[in-house]
């Protein structure tokens, strides 16, 4: 069947100030989870859910994402002359199946607001995902919320669909929140958002449901944006425009992961550490060796 969304934007031009001076010169996507940079799960992922047109909307310092998707001849000869066969097969997703890599650039970092903005050409009048560069789903599929968020935004001609994860209260204030009548939904369906709320200030969060790095959007979200003013920072943030759509009479709704499809991010070295220890542990090649590792660490700590 074909997929009713193509296009999806992945912003990565963020600074990540907060993991200097691990991104001093390279880009925190770029940072290895495991055996793959942050950014090839995310690719992946859209590739798995057959999202076939990528638009990475990079900045300065951010220049060998486009060169760890280009294809690179010279390299895959030498390769194949030296019988590497195990490089070779590391080195598969360059073929890139039916995507298409597109890339733009974000000169000024105001915001991920600002940088999805700045794919309104590349979408035109279509649907669109976006997907954060620095946030990977852990899950058997984890192109699975991504798919049913498709489905659901299709069914529902909704102006946008946000996944979004169960937080601990004390740490709603680090996160976008959103606001929904009544009690949260069951994981995997669709509940309409009345409000969304960036990084609420402790104790006023209207729930503990924070937003996931996945979206579908209509375009009318880029009508959204251009009403945006900037927030704190001066960035114009993607949740302020969403609560302007909810603000226009758009339907916008909340899709909650399941526990098993976990939404990991590489933004903070705290989490980043989580991410790398999970994706290690689960690795098919090396997981056994980590997690032997692992184990016998613990008793020294
Ligand atoms: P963050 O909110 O983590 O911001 O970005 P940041 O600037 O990258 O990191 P800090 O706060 O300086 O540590 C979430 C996602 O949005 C992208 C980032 O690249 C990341 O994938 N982003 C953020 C942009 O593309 N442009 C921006 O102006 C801000």
């Amino acid at each position: 069947m074909k997929n009713p969304i193509a296009k999806v934007l992945v912003p990565v031009a963020g600074l990540g100030t907060r993991l200097m001076p691990a991104t001093k010169s390279q880009p925190k996507e770029m940072l290895p989870v495991g055996r793959k940079p942050a950014v090839q799960y995310v690719v992946e992922e859209l590739q798995a859910a057959q999202l076939n047109q990528i638009l990475l909307i990079t900045g300065r310092r951010k220049r060998s994402i486009e060169d760890h998707f280009d294809s690179e001849p010279e390299l895959i000869a030498a390769l194949e002359k030296a019988g590497n066969e195990a490089a070779l097969d590391d080195l598969k997703f360059l073929a890139n199946g039916a995507a298409q890599f597109f890339y733009t650039r974000q000169s000024v970092q105001r915001g991920l607001g600002h940088a999805v903005a700045l794919g309104k050409e590349f979408v035109g009048s279509d649907n669109c995902v976006v997907a954060l560069g620095d946030s990977l789903i852990a899950a058997a599929d984890p192109s699975a919320p991504i798919r049913g968020m498709m489905a659901a935004h299709m069914d529902l001609g909704a102006a946008a669909i946000i996944a979004v994860e169960q937080v601990p209260p004390h740490d709603t204030h680090r996160y976008g929140i959103v606001a929904v009548d009544g009690a949260a939904p069951p994981p995997g369906e669709p509940i309409a958002v009345t409000n969304i709320i960036e990084k609420p200030p402790a104790g006023t969060a209207p729930s503990t449901m924070a937003v996931a790095a996945r979206y579908i959007f209509s375009p009318a979200i880029f009508d959204a944006l251009e009403r945006t003013a900037p927030g704190r920072k001066g960035e114009i943030q993607l949740t302020d425009a969403i609560a302007a759509l909810i603000r226009m009479g758009q339907p916008v709704y909340a899709w909650l992961l399941p526990p098993d499809q976990r939404r990991y991010d590489v933004g903070n070295f705290e989490s980043y550490f989580r991410t790398f220890i999970d994706f290690a542990l689960a690795d098919e090649r090396y997981g056994y060796m980590v997690r032997q590792y692992i184990k016998a660490k613990a008793y020294e700590l």
